[in-house]
């Protein structure tokens, strides 16, 4: 979601949600540059997952090279940020809804 804009991606398993709005999404979405292109090292996949999906995706782990990379980051929700990168991709999570931030203006 991109304020109240939805943009639909369509993906199989297996995928980062990172590489599903970087190379799949109907429409360019430059909130999710990808700088580290998934090595957890940049930040610029830091998105807000909807409260709705936060128990199915499940918070970052506390002690994980994730948290120490969004905890500081500007929109941060202990419950709801997530990096992108870090996040697989499952059947389970079809329709999962995440909200994007302006990474690109970091
Ligand atoms: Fe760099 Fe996710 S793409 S941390």
């Amino acid at each position: 979601m991109r304020g109240q804009e939805k943009i639909p991606v369509q993906v199989d398993e297996g995928m980062t949600l990172m590489e599903a709005a970087r190379d799949y999404a109907e429409t360019n979405i430059d909130e999710i540059p990808a700088d580290c292109s998934g090595c957890c090292a940049c930040a610029t996949c830091h998105v807000l997952i909807d409260r709705d999906w936060v128990i199915k995706v499940g918070e970052a782990d506390k002690n994980s090279a994730e948290t120490d990379l969004i905890e500081y980051e500007k929109g941060y929700d202990r419950m709801k940020s997530r990096l992108a990168c870090q996040i697989q991709l499952e059947k389970k999570h079809d329709g999962l809804v995440a909200h994007l931030l302006d990474n690109h203006k970091l």
